[in-house]
């Protein structure tokens, strides 16, 4: 026997033992027990042998062979296993990371009030209509009998687009487009944003909400407007909430009148949250004046109606206890999650 041979196995053995993956394995494998490998060769050559020499020789090589098939099996179930670890290991997740918290949507603070306050006005029998919030000058101002010199447009600063163009600074055009496309008897509210440019303070945002309302009938009077205005301050602020009409001036209504309910915070007395006035302005009403519905065209001599306009954002402020009208606006999280 070949010294080499002896060497050669030997050799074989550490080669598997120190295999590090099964490529190198592989390769060992076809080396040393694959048709070229030398122990191939060597059990081939064993035919030029005496008998008994090659019995012996023959015995042994089959357990060279024998012992480096077990050490490649072991070997590669080692490496297996291994690998396992390794992709395992990789693949590895944190367990105890918190999870990823979802921010369930919700409705706006300003949109649950004006959502609300329709909520009444529906039940009251009103309907709720839209306008665009790019109007004419001539929806905003001049069918509302505001014609161009009046001193309330100067009130209104407005965003124009052009010069007949503005962004509407009320929702009071909606009951002039109302009145144009429909016959009454009529009952409307109408929802949305107003314009006006006003600096951001505590109290003022350059867009706003208002809600209109308009009731039109053969036999609407001061009273009902009373009764229904009523009504709804009671349904949206408590029934013990006292409010009062005051006389007041808007060009489209005549008589025209302030609602203010009392204070919430101070019941009456005056505090911070009322400017210590101990009531809260609400609206602005009265009865349509004769000069608008001509310009619908509809009689004043057969019929009349009321007319309401309202700013969802300071009643917002008054039943959260907001004492800056930013906050809504500025649309933190963390401030709008507590509504
Ligand atoms: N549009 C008025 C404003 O922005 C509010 C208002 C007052 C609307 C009286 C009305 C009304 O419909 O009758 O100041």
């Amino acid at each position: 026997m070949n010294e080499d041979y002896i060497k050669k196995f030997e050799e074989a053995k550490e080669r598997i033992i120190r295999a590090e993956n099964s490529n190198e394995l592989e390769e060992i494998k076809r080396e040393v027990l694959g048709k070229q490998g030398f122990l191939t060769q060597l059990l081939r050559s064993l035919g030029k042998l005496p008998q008994e020499e090659r019995v012996k020789l023959g015995r042994l090589v089959n357990e060279w062979k024998e012992v480096l098939e077990k050490l490649y099996e072991e070997k590669e179930k080692e490496l297996k296993y291994k690998t396992l670890q390794n992709k395992l290991y990789q693949e590895n997740i944190d367990i105890t990371l918190p999870g990823r918290k979802k921010i369930v949507g919700k409705i706006h603070p300003i949109n649950q009030v004006i959502e609300e306050i329709l909520s009444v006005f529906k039940e009251m029998g009103f309907q709720v209509v839209y306008g665009p919030e790019l109007e004419t000058d001539y929806y905003n101002f001049t069918a509302l009998n505001i014609p161009e010199d009046h001193p309330v447009r100067e009130s209104h600063d407005s965003f124009y687009i052009d010069k007949e163009h503005l962004l509407r600074t009320q929702t009071s055009p909606v009951q002039v487009r109302v009145m144009e496309k429909k016959k009454p008897p009529l009952r409307i509210v109408a929802p949305g944003k107003c314009y006006r440019r006003d600096m951001p303070d505590a109290t003022h945002s350059p867009m706003f909400h208002q809600i209109e309302g308009l009731a039109v009938d053969t036999d609407i009077t001061f009273a009902e407007l009373k009764g229904v205005l009523s009504i709804f301050a009671h349904r949206l602020f408590g029934k013990d909430r006292k409010v009062y009409f005051i006389p007041s001036y808007f060009p489209f209504t005549e008589p025209s009148a302030e609602m203010y309910v009392e204070c919430g915070v101070c019941k009456g007395e005056g505090c911070k949250a009322c400017g210590y006035s101990g009531v809260l302005e609400i609206l602005g009403c009265g009865m349509v004046h004769p000069q608008v519905f001509r310009v619908v065209n509809i009689d004043p001599e057969i019929y009349s109606g009321f007319a309401f306009g309202m700013g969802p954002d300071r009643i917002a402020m008054q039943i959260y206890g907001i004492d800056d009208i930013r906050l809504f606006y500025e649309n933190d999280v963390r401030f709008l999650k507590q509504f």
